[in-house]
């Protein structure tokens, strides 16, 4: 998506700019930056695929990197992220990723390859807009009372869980997009390609 059409791409760039690890319960505040969020220039200019170092992302944080100018978060979900998630199906538009618009690799409960990692591009499916972490649970999330933690995008309101997973009759059409990724080893990630070449 090209910043011609109806996105805030100042705000994303802001939000892409300011994208840190975050984590629940403070404890990102406890641990250094955690990115791999300057990929070369040459990657950079080609649009190449960029390596993520997970090494140090510890469950319950998340991670944003840079993938051809767009935010790609990656989480590191605890066991009670993952059961959250499989209580949700009922409230989801498209719960297991059936639509043609990702790669088969997300086409499950948990959108991933692995289930621990989320792996998604940060950006609505409405208009663009980046949503915001909300990862407190229940009412303190400043969402709904039964809120099992997930993403709020402020421009129209548009809900999605911990998989990236868009919550029924919202703005936004679909679930957020996964890009093509693989694993390179436990602890570094290349996003832009798969094993396919996609
Ligand atoms: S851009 Fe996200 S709800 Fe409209």
């Amino acid at each position: 998506m090209s910043c011609d059409d109806k996105v805030d791409c100042g705000r994303r760039r802001l939000l892409v700019a300011t994208a840190t690890v975050g984590g629940v319960a403070g404890v990102a505040a406890a641990i250094p930056f955690v990115s791999t969020f300057a990929p070369s220039e040459r990657a950079k200019s080609a649009g190449a695929p960029v390596e993520a170092d997970i090494s140090k992302l510890a469950p319950g944080q998340m991670m944003t990197v840079e993938w051809r100018g767009k935010p790609v978060w990656i989480i590191h979900r605890t066991k009670e992220m993952l059961d959250s998630l499989t209580k949700l199906d009922d409230k989801m538009a498209d719960p297991m990723s059936s639509r043609p618009m990702q790669p088969g690799y997300a086409k499950n409960e948990f959108r991933s390859i692995k289930p621990e990692y989320m792996v998604a591009i940060g950006i609505c499916t409405h208009l663009g807009c980046s949503p915001t972490e909300k990862f407190k649970t229940g009412a303190e999330s400043g969402v709904t009372d039964d809120w099992q933690g997930g993403f709020f995008c402020p421009c129209h309101g548009s809900i999605f869980d911990l998989a990236g997973r868009v919550y029924k009759s919202m703005p936004a059409p679909d679930n957020l997009e996964i890009p093509p990724h693989v694993y390179l080893s436990d602890a570094k990630i290349l996003i832009g390609e798969d094993k396919k070449g996609a």
